[in-house]
């Protein structure tokens, strides 16, 4: 794909849609991986002479104004990282925001206000993205985050202005591309978070190319009760068991379950736990984490890996003490001798909260689009950026 190496940005303004959806808290961004993970494109295009215009959805807003989404947050933690202004303004598009840019000299930087306040954003409505086009001479797609949503501000702009990947796009694009076509063997994912469903193809595709898989998290009990196990009041999908017993015939012992769990009749922190075998979960119990074990037997199997690719908490991890599988999970990986990719908020979250982020390969800024991308799926982001120029002859934008 054509890359902001290519461009020639000198004087430029140039639209960066980059995926500032961040947790915020009491009005403060509460984890800012994501905006640290588009300076070096931002820095890029200010050291280049151009003036930058970002934009990002944040939330959900379904076409509405919503106070408490607004990206103010992120334009103010983006001024203390950029050691410069950010101009953030209160409007996605209009007169008033053209107004505001005419004056944004190179080297400035603004930020339009949450895409998704306008309705047009994830129609992909083409007066919409023909509006966004407008205020800029240039499109580049930093977003890997929301590569897999065919938006305005994602697949429509690029249609209407010389468009490329900036380097965080692209870097996500390499490493998660190498995992599919040449990792390091042998090549184990492990999975977790709620739900069988939401991950059938992204399963189905990892037991084809990997040597083993590992499934934790309340997905896990699915799959428990496909073997045949009794899983009292925990978090399962019934109508899901019948699709994934083949995959347990099919995959053998390179499909890793657990054998002990943590369980607990009440979600709540610090409530009475115990550990139980995978047989024997009591009728009025749920499961909130895989159990010692569990995580003994995987670590012995994962010690030999060359690369682990890890997505979603193997427990309810946000509810003390029920994170310790989870987090020992994210310290295990981090002293693994192999190639460790991370991708997904939760998990992610409990890499950041156990301080060993940068003991991990790469902490990807893609939840749902690393999954789509390690699906096979073409993201539409990124498919509508045009292909690379030949060697040598770059093309000016
Ligand atoms: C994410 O957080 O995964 C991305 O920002 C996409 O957000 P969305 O699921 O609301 O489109």
């Amino acid at each position: 794909k054509r890359s902001i190496r290519d461009l020639d940005v000198r004087g430029k303004r140039v639209l960066v849609r980059a995926d500032f959806n961040v947790p915020l808290e009491g009005g403060r961004v509460a984890d800012d991986t994501r905006i640290r993970a588009a300076l070096p494109t931002i820095r890029h295009l200010l050291e280049r002479g151009a003036a930058v215009i970002l934009c990002s959805h944040l939330g959900r807003p379904k076409g509405q104004v919503v106070e408490e989404l607004r990206l103010e947050p992120v334009a103010r933690r983006l001024e203390e990282l950029l050691g410069r202004p950010v101009l953030a303004l209160r409007e996605v598009v209009g007169p008033e925001v053209e107004r505001r840019l005419q004056g944004l000299a190179p080297g400035q930087v603004a930020l339009l206000e949450n895409l998704r306040f306008h309705p047009g954003e994830t129609a992909n409505d083409p007066e919409f993205a023909a509006a966004l086009a407008r205020l800029a001479d240039v499109y580049v797609n930093d977003a890997f985050g929301a590569a897999h949503r065919a938006h305005a501000s994602v697949v429509g702009v690029a249609q209407r202005l010389p468009a490329a990947a900036g380097l965080l796009l692209e870097r996500e694009l390499e490493v998660l591309g190498d995992l599919l076509e040449r990792p390091r063997r042998p090549f184990w994912a492990v999975l977790g978070g709620a739900k069988v469903s939401d991950k059938i193809g992204v399963i189905r595709r990892l037991l084809e190319v990997c040597d083993g898989l590992v499934i934790g998290g309340a997905m896990a009990n699915t799959l428990l009760a496909a073997q045949g196990h009794a899983v009292g009041r925990s978090l399962y999908e019934p109508d899901q068991v019948e699709r994934v017993r083949p995959w347990l015939e099919r995959a053998g012992d390179r499909l890793l379950l657990p054998v002990d769990v943590v369980v607990t009749e009440r979600l709540e922190p610090g409530a009475p736990s115990r550990v139980v075998p995978v047989d024997r979960i009591p009728p009025e119990a749920m499961v909130v984490d895989v159990g010692p074990a569990t995580l003994a037997a995987w670590q012995e199997r994962l010690r030999g890996a060359g690369t682990v690719f890890w997505n979603g908490p193997l427990g309810v991890f946000e509810v003390e003490p029920f994170h310790r599988g989870t987090f020992a999970l994210a310290e295990f990986l981090a002293d693994l001798d192999a190639v460790t990719v991370v991708g997904g908020g939760d998990s992610v979250a409990a890499v950041q909260r156990t301080g060993v982020a940068d003991r991990i390969d790469h902490v990807s800024t893609g939840g749902g689009a690393s999954l789509e991308l390690l699906e096979g799926k073409e993201l539409p982001g990124v498919a509508v950026l045009p292909d690379a120029p030949a060697q040598g002859g770059g093309e000016p934008a």
